[in-house]
């Protein structure tokens, strides 16, 4: 947007920004009242507003023009008003300024001064503009998804694409290492499609044995085997006009998985040990911690039922990937939890924060919420304590390198040399090049 607005009552003044600033490649409506001016604004955008503060000649007070930039404003927040008087009265200027103009310009003005402040007031009204944008899109996607926690800018894209899909019956795939809320993302997009009226049926694919997947999908009809002591619908049937949320996919066993695409292509299948063929309109959605892309190349999983799944793919980032979502992560599940334990408990201490903000979170966000319950159950003053998380070492158990003193690593490093060579002290010596009193001298230091 390049339109520009500007409002003087003298027709020369008009006449020859109008045709400098034509001359940078802007367009301008111009007007001669005040009044003009908030018609001018009621009909269109501007990217600017350059606007004379006295409009009857004899007047020098400027008082009009400062009046009318909060009705401006109220009009269009974002324009950027700069201001122009020709008595060059810098208190007025300021004033103009107080009020919310950007930027001034004193008649007669310098061409060059006049298009910089000109550029650079529209390059920071769009900015703002679309700053503004985004945010009230972000504010949206959140309102409509208020369970899923998301400040990060890595969460942005998800969000907007899990809006942008849920309407539709796309099949979609939901890939993240566990932990990460892919349960929570299938049960958003279902909330978000018409579909919503209906439960979603869920199915853990990694809690079945390979016996019973068929007729746990399928069902079966009395007889159909041993234990079929009674007809029973499958997850598919009781999925029909609803959403089936196939989770832990991976472990679909390959014997399955054509008689998975064959529903998914066709809508038909059989109940076990029935030859009546049945319909069912189901919305597939499927998540997994495995790469599928991957399991695909080892054969242990189709391509075609990979294609069938993935139309459209939501991939979750892992926590330590989008560190902003850590800390309102953490109050979110401090409030659940201390209202569920009935404590009174306000937030984290500085160091509590940074030990949350330190680590690694291998187990994503379901290891976050436990941490945060078992802080919770921990507690006793009104803060959670860094000594509440338990949360000293990284993840894997190894002490962090760049937190310990050269003492502490030489010790770690020759515990790790002996529990390696099971506690043979001349090997482990070997391994870290030290001569055997030596070895056996540091052993002594360290109370090993
Ligand atoms: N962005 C989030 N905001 C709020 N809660 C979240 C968020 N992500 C995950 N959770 C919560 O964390 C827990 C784990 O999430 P979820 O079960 O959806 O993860 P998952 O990816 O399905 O894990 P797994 O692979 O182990 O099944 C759940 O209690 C979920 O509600
Ligand atoms: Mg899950």
């Amino acid at each position: 947007m390049n339109r520009i607005l500007i409002a003087d009552d003298q027709a020369d003044v008009l006449e020859a920004l109008r045709i400098l600033l034509k001359g940078e490649a802007y367009q301008t409506d111009a007007v001669t009242s005040l009044g003009a001016v908030l018609n001018s604004l009621e009909k269109r955008s501007y990217a600017l507003l350059m606007m004379d503060l006295n409009y009857t000649r004899d007047t020098t007070s400027g008082q009009e023009g400062l009046e009318i930039i909060p009705r401006i404003q109220a009009i269009d927040e974002t324009l950027p008003i700069v201001v122009m008087t020709a008595w060059a009265t810098v208190d007025l200027a300021v004033e103009a300024m107080k009020l919310g103009a950007r930027d001034f310009v004193t008649k007669p003005w310098d061409n060059d001064r006049l298009l910089a402040i000109v550029r650079t007031q529209i390059a920071l009204g769009n900015a703002l503009r679309k700053t503004q944008q985004l945010e009230a899109k972000n504010e949206l996607l959140r309102a409509r998804m208020p369970n899923i926690i998301s400040e990060s800018s890595q969460m942005r894209p998800v969000m907007e694409l899990i809006a942008r899909v849920a309407p539709s019956d796309a099949n979609i795939l939901i890939t993240g290492e566990n932990g990460t809320g892919k349960g929570l993302v299938a049960q958003a997009v279902h909330s978000l499609s018409p579909r919503a009226s209906k439960l979603m049926i869920t199915v853990n694919m990694g809690g079945l044995s390979e016996g019973v997947f068929e007729s746990e999908l399928f069902g079966h009809v009395k007889g159909a085997f041993t234990d079929a002591k009674t007809d029973r619908a499958g997850r598919f049937e009781l999925a029909d006009e609803s959403t089936l949320f196939l989770d832990e996919i991976s472990n679909l066993p390959l014997s399955q998985q054509a008689k998975l695409l064959r529903v998914i292509e066709t809508g038909e299948f059989e109940r076990v040990g029935s030859s009546r063929t049945l319909h069912a309109n189901v919305r597939i959605i499927s998540a997994t911690n495995a790469n599928l892309h991957d399991e695909v190349a080892a054969g242990r999983f189709r391509q075609d039922l990979l294609f069938r799944l993935n139309t459209i793919e939501i991939a979750l980032p892992p926590l330590r990937e989008r560190r902003e979502d850590i800390a309102p992560l953490a109050v979110h599940f401090l409030r659940q939890h201390a209202e569920r334990y009935r404590k009174n408990l306000s937030g984290f201490e500085p160091a509590a924060h940074e030990a949350l903000m330190r680590h690694q979170w291998p187990g994503n966000v379901r290891e976050l919420d436990h941490v945060i319950e078992r802080a919770v159950l921990m507690s006793q003053g009104n803060q959670i304590k860094a000594n509440d998380l338990g949360l000293t070492t990284a993840s894997d158990g190894t002490p962090r390198l760049e937190e310990m003193s050269l003492e502490e690593v030489e010790a770690f490093l020759i515990k790790k040399a002996l529990a390696r060579h099971d506690g043979n002290a001349r090997k482990a010596a070997e391994s870290l090049g030290l001569s055997r009193s030596a070895f056996y001298r540091r052993l002594q230091h360290y109370g090993l």
